[in-house]
């Protein structure tokens, strides 16, 4: 067990000292002792006051209960390291606090005045007024408690050949302190002493953070043991208000006799395919209603006896959602359709009918063209269906999962969309890449409310 840091209970255990039972509680577990040895006892109030080291409180163990329980005690703390419970710091400059458990906290061997630099996955930000610097590489977080702790840092992101700890601590603070530092730096995997594997170095910063902040149950949540519940000032309505007065009610397609007429559900799986080339005569109005009805039209309100979250109406629609919450949204943008003219619209799900939102001016069209371009630049899309979120459906419950539940419902409409553009012998195909900035400014979103997150094209089937 490492001495180089000094060991602490983590700011959110609750310690309660009851005559002769002494408590410790992070939610959801709680651990309680009856009649503790006063080694023991006293141990736990320094993990809770002030700031020993591990050898420090062992002996202490040790000194007052006997060698056996001090033993006892390094293995016990061991345990309650790895389930995240204890901090380890270097004061007067930072702690580290476990953010997952099996947390491992290795102190390495290191070569004093071999250069280190700070990982590239290693970022800073601001929290709870402390600058807390975190990795997705890491399971830990590190608060900096003091200025020089972040002068430190900003000291390690540069390489520097002429590395020693002397010139790293300069005039700052003193060099044993800064070793220290260092060593729970790699401890922590925000500095690491290896290169990279090949398969690391494929990562980006931004889509390893986005992969480990969705995977992984952070012990830092404090919303994490609360049923989440939606309280009437972050209501979203599961259907958007009318967004202009011009409105288009769409044909409902007679499902009963299309059930008799359809390709088999085997056949549009296989048949199915990205199409971006069109016939002559485009999509029409018709088919373009068919297709929505059978793909997002809301079919069904309802409501659950028991509605622990207050979450007050769902609705069912022909595709699956997360918690039944429906945050997605269409936009079909028209360039060619027979029957409709070109602009942006809104999908209204429940009345079934498109409200226009502009003509086809020369910003609707640059969202034609950006489809277009993603296309490798064949046909000019007849329609593109561009797919926004409203995430105050979701984000109240799903907290930070949330935005990767929003992208599996991309998914799983958009295979919806193949699958009836098949069946409907239209040419469907996804889009990887679009402009939410552009399209918020044209439909007048705030970008924090309501966003693109997914494009889709569609068109007639060349004859
Ligand atoms: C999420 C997603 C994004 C896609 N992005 C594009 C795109 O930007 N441009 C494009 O031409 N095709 C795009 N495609 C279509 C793929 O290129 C296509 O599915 C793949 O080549 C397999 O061909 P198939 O769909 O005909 O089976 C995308 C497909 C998906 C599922």
């Amino acid at each position: 067990m490492s001495d180089t840091f000094t060991l602490s209970f983590r700011p959110e255990i609750v310690f309660t000292d009851e005559s002769d039972r002494l408590t410790l509680q992070f939610d959801p577990h709680s651990l309680t002792l009856e009649r503790p040895q006063p080694g023991l006892k006293s141990a736990l109030k320094h993990l809770k006051h002030s700031a020993l080291t591990a050898a420090q409180l062992t002996a202490l163990v040790a000194e007052a209960d006997g060698v056996q329980d001090g033993l006892n005690f390094e293995a016990e703390l061991q345990k309650l390291i790895n389930l995240g419970w204890i901090c380890h710091s270097v004061l007067p400059l930072a702690t580290a606090i476990a953010i997952a458990t099996d947390y491992q906290l290795i102190s390495p061997v290191f070569e004093r005045d071999k250069p280190f630099i700070i990982s590239r996955f290693a970022f800073l930000r601001q929290e709870n007024e402390q600058l807390v610097l975190e990795s997705p590489l890491s399971k830990a977080k590190i608060i900096l408690l003091d200025w020089r702790a972040t002068a430190l840092i900003g000291k390690l992101a540069q390489s520097n050949s002429s590395f020693t700890l002397e010139n790293l601590a300069d005039s700052l603070i003193d060099v044993e302190i800064v070793q220290s530092l260092i060593q729970l730096l790699i401890a922590t995997k925000m500095i690491s002493l290896e290169p990279e594997s090949e398969a690391l170095a494929e990562w980006e910063f931004h889509n390893l953070l986005f992969h480990r902040q969705t995977r992984l149950k952070r012990l830092d949540d404090a919303r994490k043991s609360k049923m989440p519940r939606l309280e009437d000032r972050e209501r979203s309505h599961f259907i958007k208000s009318p967004m202009s007065d011009k409105v288009v009610f769409l044909e409902k397609p007679h499902l009963e006799a299309l059930a008799k007429t359809d390709i088999s559900l085997t056949q549009a799986i296989e048949s199915r395919q990205s199409i971006r080339e069109y016939d002559n005569q485009p999509i029409t109005l018709n088919q373009l209603g068919e297709f929505l009805y059978r793909c997002a039209r809301v079919k069904e309100i309802y409501t659950h006896e028991q509605d622990i979250m207050n979450i007050g109406e769902f609705t069912k629609r022909p595709y699956p959602a997360g918690g039944a919450l429906y945050e997605l949204e269409i936009y079909p943008v028209i360039n060619r359709c027979q029957g409709l003219n070109s602009g942006l619209y809104h999908y209204q799900p429940l009345s079934h009918a498109l409200y226009a939102i502009a003509d086809g001016n020369s910003e609707v069209e640059t969202l034609i063209f950006d489809a277009w371009k993603s296309t490798g630049m064949q046909d000019v899309p007849q329609v593109l269906l561009i797919v926004t979120a409203r995430f105050g459906r979701l984000f109240w419950k799903y907290y930070s999962i949330g935005y990767g539940l929003i992208l599996k419902h991309i998914g799983v409409l958009f295979q919806t969309f193949y699958l009836v553009a098949t069946a409907m012998q239209l040419a469907p195909s996804a889009i990887g890449g679009g402009n939410s900035e552009q399209f918020g400014k044209i439909a007048n979103l705030n970008e924090y409310e309501e966003s693109s997150v997914g494009e889709f094209i569609l068109g007639s089937l060349k004859q």
